[in-house]
């Protein structure tokens, strides 16, 4: 496992559209055993993999719980409507209240290509909305209907 480098705003692969994974190998694993050593090093709640530079339809989430690796993620049901707190380490230091559903379930592959739907509610369904955005080259900055300051969120 390596530490990858997180790309921050600015650069253009974070605007970019992910391509679908079709080989699940020695190479994806190796992709996202880097992924998660660099989320829980940054102590964040989900990367995907255009975070790192890299354009595949990978990204995985931990809020905490375990993580969760998505490939191919497709949401395939969306309901209600969570408005809270949100923020990307590719943005450092920068946080907004986002609108987001608060149930979604999301259809993915695992890293051996085996296909799976997940439910999830609340933070870990903001967080799953969030990283499958980034493979499409959407960023959360689009969502946000006001702006928090950092030093708002400690107080
Ligand atoms: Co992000």
């Amino acid at each position: 496992m390596a530490l990858r480098n997180i790309v921050k705003y600015g650069d253009e692969v974070l605007e970019k559209k992910a391509r679908e994974v079709t080989s699940f190998d020695d190479k994806l694993a190796q992709l996202i055993d880097d992924m998660i050593e660099t989320l829980h090093h940054a102590d964040g709640a989900g990367l995907a993999a255009n975070q790192v530079g890299v354009l595949k339809r990978v990204c995985i989430i931990d809020v905490g719980d375990g993580v969760i690796e998505l490939i191919n993620p497709e949401i395939i049901y969306k309901r209600g409507r969570q408005e809270t707190v949100e923020g990307c380490l590719s943005f450092p230091g920068e946080y907004g209240i986002t609108r987001r559903p608060r149930v979604v379930k999301v259809k993915a592959q695992n890293r051996n290509g085996e296909t799976f739907i997940l439910k999830a509610e609340d933070l870990k369904a903001k967080a799953i909305c969030h990283e499958v955005d980034h493979l499409d080259g959407i960023l959360f900055k689009q969502y946000v209907i006001r702006d928090v300051k950092e030093s708002d969120l400690e107080g």
